[in-house]
């Protein structure tokens, strides 16, 4: 029974939040009481609990059975707040449960009366637009005598709804009772509200109703959120907000995608550490906390709660709703935290927004591992508008010479020492071997990339970067290493022929194989990187230059064999693994003309040269151009 009725319940539950309308299908012959507490099934939805800005009036305190009377949901005059769906009833005062009467006149164009337990004793929104003041009339049932109230929930957003919105006392009498025509009365302990405004009935030009931390965020209060461009469109991983009104500073935070906390930082520079941080936590309870700690610049303990006093803010409101992770608090305008006073008057400060999924521990808040960005310069807290993140030019610069260096540049500079040292025999580019100038060209591009960037990344984040649980930064700095010893090694290579000569191949390659796949393997790692804002399909494109990599190989691989044994005893060290096995034979007796199957060759290298180059750059694309994810998101409809 109680699985029977979930999903019906939830529907007209979810109608009423996602602001969509009532479907016939669901609310016909929907079981006894399955609307009846008008609330959400899922947890993680909860209702206001601050006092709804709506009120229920009636347009009398009794009402005779099988009469009508009018009621009229609105919002109090001075403070009109447009109601974006609900859900009202008549209820029993004695028996809450049971739904009484039916609504037998509703604006048209707007609500519609729907069936919860009898017919039509339940009206609703049809349309998720913005609505003032709503009248509707409701006849009293025959078979029942006794007081009832009109209840309601109230969504005036997705996330923003109220429960329990009643009426005063409504008396059902007997059809001989000589009714006193005047307005409803507070019977309860309620002191008198003002009736109700008649808003203006035209939808505001917004067309999806935001989040409530993002309202304001272009005239009243100061934003900032991550990634770039995400307050216009309401989809930020994190966002901070400020409203100041006098000398009061609240501070909104919110965080998606389910985290264990969001947190908004004061600082004097645009890096971790040393910032008064203001952290909204989701304990494992459920229950929302407030705290504030100190930030400590990649040392331990990193994030201390203690090191701050926590009587500087004060928790006002808190949800989470949909994965979403909300605090709304004051900030004293003044505090001292460590020694620094935070003068939010006075003085500019850097905003910070991070949120991440887990703890270090009970204490300390988690790697930021979903959202961390740093407003580009101090700001004054009471502006107003969004603020600009910092400037990712570094961090981008190092992303696309990486990518270009070892997607691109190596990958050839690898494919042609490896297959191509027995093709364009005889011919040769500043009195070298073309595959070898060739291979030395791509090879010290390579070299100048990773060494910029490496550089470029130093500067970013002022030494070494703590990059989480992520191994990025690791293998990263074995592959610059192994890079910047590649040409050193080169440089005092033995002579060919020589008997150390073997050592030298050996090593060359093994150096230079090992550090093309760890800068490739760091590249996957960057993917998951939050502050490289990668789309995650940037790992299938990834995948597919590896993929397409290989094949090459295997085929070359292939060549080379069929080449070796085509010529039988005569073979031809198209395969430098020859090249290591040491023998007698010096190599350039062998060179006398192309291997069998070059031009086959040359054609694959026309095809793999491209076709790398190509790769390299959709990845520097992605890469320059992040974060293209919400734009991704939007073309795919999500
Ligand atoms: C109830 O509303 C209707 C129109 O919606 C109006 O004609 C009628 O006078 C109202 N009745 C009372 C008692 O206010
Ligand atoms: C319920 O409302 C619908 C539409 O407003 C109406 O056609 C129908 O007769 C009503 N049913 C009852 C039992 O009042």
């Amino acid at each position: 029974m109680t699985i029977k009725m979930l999903p019906r319940k939830r529907n007209i539950i979810f109608a009423l939040l996602v602001l969509v309308p009532f479907s016939e299908q669901y609310s016909s012959g929907a079981p006894p009481g399955a609307c009846e507490d008008q609330l959400p099934r899922h947890e993680s939805i909860v209702p206001q609990s601050s006092a709804p800005p709506y009120l229920i009036l009636t347009s009398s305190a009794q009402v005779r059975q099988g009469d009508t009377l009018n009621v009229t949901i609105g919002s109090p005059a001075g403070a009109p707040v447009p109601i974006g769906g609900f859900l009202l009833q008549a209820r029993e005062i004695q028996n809450p449960d049971a739904i009484v009467g039916k609504f037998v006149s509703v604006p048209a164009t707007e609500t519609h009366v729907t069936t919860c337990a009898k017919p039509n004793d339940t009206v609703t929104h049809s349309s998720p637009a913005d609505k003032g003041a709503l009248s509707f009339r409701w006849q009293a049932p025959t078979d029942f005598l006794g007081g009832v109230e009109f209840r309601a929930t109230v969504a005036q957003s997705y996330a923003t709804f109220w429960k329990g919105v009643e009426s005063p006392l409504v008396e059902v009498v007997t059809p001989d009772t000589e009714i006193t025509t005047q307005m409803a009365q507070s019977t309860s302990t309620t002191t008198a509200r003002a009736p109700p405004v008649i808003m203006e009935n035209k939808p505001k030009l917004t067309t999806q109703k935001l989040d409530e931390i993002y309202q304001g965020c272009a005239d009243t209060k100061l934003c900032f959120g991550v990634p770039q461009n995400c307050i216009e469109k309401g989809d930020c991983k994190a966002i901070v907000a400020v409203f100041v009104a006098g000398d009061v500073y609240t501070f909104e935070v919110q965080g998606t995608g389910n985290p264990k906390y969001v947190a908004a930082a004061l600082s004097l520079d645009t890096k971790m550490g040393d910032d008064s941080a203001m952290e909204c936590v989701r304990n494992n309870n459920g229950i929302i906390n407030l705290y504030t700690s100190w930030t400590y610049p990649k040392v331990e303990p990193y994030v201390k709660r203690s090191d701050s006093p926590q009587d500087i803010v004060q928790l006002l409101q808190s949800s989470t709703i949909d994965g979403k992770l909300y605090c709304k608090f004051t900030r004293d305008a003044v505090s001292t935290v460590k020694g620094i006073k935070f003068d939010l008057m006075n003085k500019k400060y850097n905003l910070m927004i991070v949120s991440g999924d887990g703890m270090k521990d009970p204490e300390r808040v988690g790697f930021h591992t979903i959202a961390y960005e740093s407003s580009g310069e101090p700001l004054a807290l009471s502006s107003v508008g969004t603020a600009a993140g910092a400037s990712k030019l570094l961090l981008k610069l190092h992303g696309c010479f990486m990518v270009a260096a070892w997607l691109g540049a190596s990958s050839l500079g690898i494919i042609l020492a490896r297959y191509y040292r027995q093709t364009w025999v005889g011919r040769q580019l500043g009195g070298k071997d073309i595959w070898f100038a060739y291979h030395r060209i791509f090879m010290m591009t390579t070299w100048l990339l990773t060494m910029a960037g490496f550089v470029l990344i130093l500067i970013e984040a002022r030494g070494w970067s703590d990059t989480g649980d992520n191994p990025h930064a690791i293998t990263g700095i074995i592959t610059v290493v192994l890079c910047f010893l590649q040409p050193i090694g080169a440089f005092f290579r033995p002579h060919p022929g020589t008997n150390k000569r073997i050592y030298f191949n050996w090593t060359h390659w093994l150096a230079g194989n090992t550090a093309h796949i760890l800068g490739i393997v760091t590249i996957f790692f960057a993917v998951y990187l939050q502050k490289a804002e990668l789309p995650a399909w940037t790992t299938f494109v990834l995948a597919a230059f590896v993929a397409f990599h290989v094949v090459m190989h295997l085929v070359l691989t292939l060549t080379a064999c069929v080449s070796d044994g085509s010529i039988g005893s005569a073979r031809v060290n198209a395969f430098p693994m020859k090249d290591m096995l040491g023998g007698t034979r010096p190599t350039q007796i062998d060179r006398t003309g192309d291997a069998p199957y070059s031009g086959f060759r040359r054609l694959l290298l026309g095809i793999y040269g491209p076709v790398v180059l190509l790769f390299a750059l959709a990845v520097v694309c992605l890469v320059a151009l992040a974060p293209i994810t919400e734009t991704y998101n939007n073309i795919m409809g999500a």
